[in-house]
């Protein structure tokens, strides 16, 4: 397609959303045991990557920036992801902590948004699943200077290939200190469910002082 064509195409595609309510008085009162039923549908909906998940930081000046990341665990209703310290999201986590995360299932017509306050994971819960992670994975985590320019790819394989030796005759390979995982701590939770002539269903999670209060916001 052209860029023309792609714009065409963009601006002429209309399409409704199914009827499939999303209802207050059938949710569950904590969004996390929501989020396990909507997650089960996604996972029986065959869609791929149902841990996917958009994660914004913002840097000092308040830009944002956006990129996907894997959901690996829910320790204490917080969201838990692992990634390097050092990355563009690591610079701008320790700036500035709050983030949100954004999941989009279009198969089943859902969105969920995920707003808060992001720390570290406990060291020992890092290095818990860094040392369940696959030997490549684990020399990938060292050999990349993640959003750090490179050289060329030959630089990169190159470090893989020191590392591999390095670490030949051994199992154990330590977890980078560099390398860990952040929990994401929701204070806010919204459901969003596609209805017809958009007239969409939106239930938001707000938490005040350890409990959750369920809102309805308009479409
Ligand atoms: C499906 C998918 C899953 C990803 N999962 C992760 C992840 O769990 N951790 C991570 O650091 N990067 C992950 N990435 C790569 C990030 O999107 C991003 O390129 C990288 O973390 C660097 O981001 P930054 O420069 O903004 O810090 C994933 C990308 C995709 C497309």
């Amino acid at each position: 397609m052209s860029l023309e064509e792609v714009k065409n195409y963009m601006n002429q595609i209309r399409r409704d959303f199914s009827d499939k309510p999303l209802n207050e008085n059938t949710v569950k009162s904590n969004p996390l045991d929501q989020y396990a039923i909507w997650f089960e549908e996604a996972v029986n909906s065959q869609i791929l990557d149902p841990y996917a998940m958009c994660l914004s930081t913002a840097n000092k000046k308040g830009a944002p920036s956006s990129r996907i990341v894997y959901m690996r665990d829910i320790i204490d209703e917080s969201v838990v992801f692992y990634t390097n310290y050092n990355s563009q999201k690591g610079k701008e986590l320790a700036i500035n902590p709050f983030a949100s995360l954004n999941i989009y299932w279009a198969e089943l017509e859902r969105q969920i948004r995920i707003e808060g306050k992001v720390i570290k994971v406990a060291p020992e819960v890092s290095d818990a699943y860094f040392a369940a992670r696959p030997k490549e994975s684990k020399i990938g985590a060292w050999a990349s200077h993640q959003s750090n320019v490179l050289e060329n790819r030959i630089e990169l394989e190159n470090a893989v290939a020191d590392l591999m030796e390095k670490y030949k005759d051994t199992e154990f390979i330590p977890r980078p200190d560099f390398w860990g995982g952040y929990q994401l701590q929701p204070t806010k939770i919204e459901f969003w469910q596609g209805r017809p002539s958009r007239l969409h269903d939106r239930l938001v999670y707000v938490k005040n002082k350890d409990r959750w209060r369920i809102e309805r916001l308009n479409p």
